[in-house]
């Protein structure tokens, strides 16, 4: 009943249901005071209300936290590294897969005119959020939201494309996916890591930040991780795919992939000073900061 309500709602252009899940996380966001009410959707709030009864049963009968959790884990910690950096110094932040987000208006709010930030997404829902921002009046002058395809390896919405069309590459960098990753398998985003370490080898410095969702080697964490995973496609049609099981093995792969310093930070350290909702156990959320000099 409620799959095929979903599938009713689902647009015709989403790419494997990506696209459907970045209104479930909007509407995270804004039940969180993280977001803007115009950023919210009806879809967004359907889902919302239908992934309650199977997160509830998750928490009580399972002992698994619910998806928010996760979700509310992964977003603090990115705007945290994020903020560093730009006192840091990286004055232009790159996000593709930007859906709903409201990082854009919210990093632009918080440091002003000194940022640039350009937010991408696939050309339809690029579209939908420069509308939804604009006539919200979110869209400050620095702040623009453009098309791009990750897997596009050439043409103007690839990414190679995109950051020399609008980043000054003579200034630091961030580059920040969050949601996207385990979207595509391991050698699709192999390949997508590769290019991301060329284009940011092209700025004095620059940064990748990304949440992974990892696994822990002990079966019953990886059931109860796959078991989410199997609920959120059977709602949305979004496949996923886990491409590790430990922040070792992240820290690993990107070095290998033409990072220079890589970390793959874990949440709970950030409990003692971040407002984050903590999970019953120990987190599958990995937010990983790759760095190239
Ligand atoms: C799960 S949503 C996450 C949205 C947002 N980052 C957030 O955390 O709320 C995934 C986003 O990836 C976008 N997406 C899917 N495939 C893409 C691709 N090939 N290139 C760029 N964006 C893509 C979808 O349109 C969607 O907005």
């Amino acid at each position: 009943m409620i799959h095929r309500a979903a599938s009713l709602l689902k647009p015709r252009d989403d790419r494997a249901g990506i696209g459907f899940t970045a209104h479930y996380t909007s509407q995270v966001w804004v039940r969180n005071g993280l977001s803007h009410p115009a950023l919210g959707s009806a879809t967004g709030r359907f889902l919302h209300r239908a992934l309650r009864p199977p997160m509830w049963m998750g928490k009580n009968i399972l002992g698994i936290s619910d998806l928010d959790t996760y979700l509310l884990q992964r977003h603090h910690i990115l705007d945290f590294l994020m903020d560093r950096a730009v006192e840091q110094g990286a004055v232009q932040v790159l996000e593709p897969a930007c859906g709903l987000s409201p990082r854009g208006f919210r990093f632009m709010a918080r440091h002003g005119a000194r940022l640039r930030y350009v937010e991408a997404d696939l050309p339809a829902m690029a579209a939908r959020k420069r509308e939804l921002l604009d006539s919200a009046g979110l869209l400050a002058p620095g702040h623009q939201v453009v098309e791009t395809d990750i897997l596009a390896q050439g043409g103007e919405h690839s990414l190679e494309a995109v950051a020399e069309k609008y980043l000054d590459p003579d200034r630091p960098v961030i580059l920040v996916t969050e949601g996207l990753v385990n979207y595509f398998d391991f050698v699709t985003m192999q390949t997508v890591w590769e290019r991301m370490a060329r284009i940011l080898s092209r700025f004095p410095w620059g940064l990748y930040l990304a949440d992974i969702v990892t696994g822990h080697g002990n079966p019953v964490s990886q059931g109860l991780l796959k078991t989410s995973a199997a609920l959120m496609a059977w709602t949305t049609g979004a496949k996923t795919w886990l491409h590790f099981r430990s922040a070792d093995e992240v820290a690993r792969t990107f070095r290998d992939l033409g990072f220079d310093r890589v970390q793959a930070h874990e949440p709970e350290p950030f409990f003692r000073f971040l407002p984050l909702p903590r999970s019953r156990r120990k987190s599958f959320i990995r937010v990983l900061a790759a760095e190239v000099r």
